[in-house]
């Protein structure tokens, strides 16, 4: 299996991208690429973020490919605080090589997916609108797996009562996706809401230099999630558990649904989709302890690893 991650980093990108480091280590999966796109940060700073961390966690040869940012955009207060200024918590990461990329983010999920078909899988843990603008231009990339971060079905939003915040930055570009792909999974904060860090996790990964950044960037997001949804018991672990998902679909239970999304950022069924065949799923349910327990686990792993090569 391939894998491809659209990333806003952001905090919990920041750990999506960990987690796919080690499916990559593990062989479990191969990091093709990261996509830069915006949201937590604008597209420069989250090329830069992802850039830096590929460095910190060893792997500076996967190439980080930035994507376009909608016109006029600007980072949503709440982002900057949940997620610090600088996208990470205002931690200061190791400065990462130059890289010199040729391609764009839209361009690169086109030839990606001609090259690697149905076994390559997209996780867009951002706004919809890199993987919209490919599927536009390449009408064959309706059918590429995509796993994204996003959306509510059967809980509030976190930006407006009925908006999640990477599909508020472009609702018609997560519209576009759900009318258009054939083979999409939502996994919006229906699921990753329930799935918590607190701060005795993150003093595990400390003792490290790598861990002791990501524990110092956790930490940062535990205590913004305190302030602005303290019923949560921690923060939640949204960009991780899409990754997780599309390694190990049994994580979660599936509703079965064609979705649209309105202009307020609403994701819902889609009434006029009813009676035709299904294209996409919700995850409605988690197993919270087996996705918490493996996550660690690969933390421990990679982490330790990761600090002996530095
Ligand atoms: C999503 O929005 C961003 O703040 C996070 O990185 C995550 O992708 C959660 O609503
Ligand atoms: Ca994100």
């Amino acid at each position: 299996m391939k894998l491809i991650l659209d990333l806003d980093t952001g905090i919990d990108d920041a750990l999506a991208l960990a987690y796919a480091i080690s499916a990559h280590e593990r062989g479990e999966a191969e990091l093709l690429a990261v996509t830069g796109t915006y949201g937590n940060v604008d597209v420069e700073q989250g090329v830069a973020n992802s850039r830096a961390l590929l460095e910190l966690l060893g792997h500076p040869e996967i190439p980080v490919i930035p994507g376009p940012q909608k016109p006029g955009f600007e980072v949503l207060e709440i982002s900057s605080f949940i997620h610090g200024s600088n996208g990470v918590g205002n931690v200061a990461l190791p400065a990462a090589p130059e890289q010199t990329i040729t391609t764009d983010a839209v361009d690169f999920l086109i030839e990606a997916y001609r090259t690697h078909g149905a076994d390559l899988t997209i996780i867009p843990t951002g706004p919809s609108t890199t993987i919209a603008a490919a599927m536009r231009e390449a009408p064959e990339l309706a059918d590429a797996p995509v796993v994204f971060m996003g959306g509510a079905l059967t809980v509030p939003g976190n930006v407006t009562p009925l908006a999640e915040a990477n599909v508020i930055q472009d609702p018609a570009a997560t519209d576009f996706l759900l009318r258009t792909g054939t083979n999409v999974s939502m996994v919006g904060l229906d699921v990753t809401t329930r799935t918590v860090l607190t701060k005795k996790h993150t003093a595990q990964w400390r003792g490290t230099l790598v861990g002791d950044i990501y524990a110092d960037m956790f930490d940062y997001y535990i205590d913004a999630y305190a302030q602005s949804e303290p019923e949560l018991g921690g923060c939640g672990l949204h960009d991780p558990l899409a990754v997780a998902t599309a390694l190990t679909p049994s994580l979660i239970d599936w509703l079965p649904i064609n979705m649209m999304c309105t202009h307020e950022g609403r994701t819902t069924g889609d009434p006029a989709r009813f009676h035709t065949e299904v294209t996409s799923r919700a995850a409605v349910g988690v197993d919270i302890d087996r996705f918490v327990d493996d996550l660690m686990a690969r933390m421990a792993e990679l982490f330790g690893k990761s600090s002996a090569d530095l």
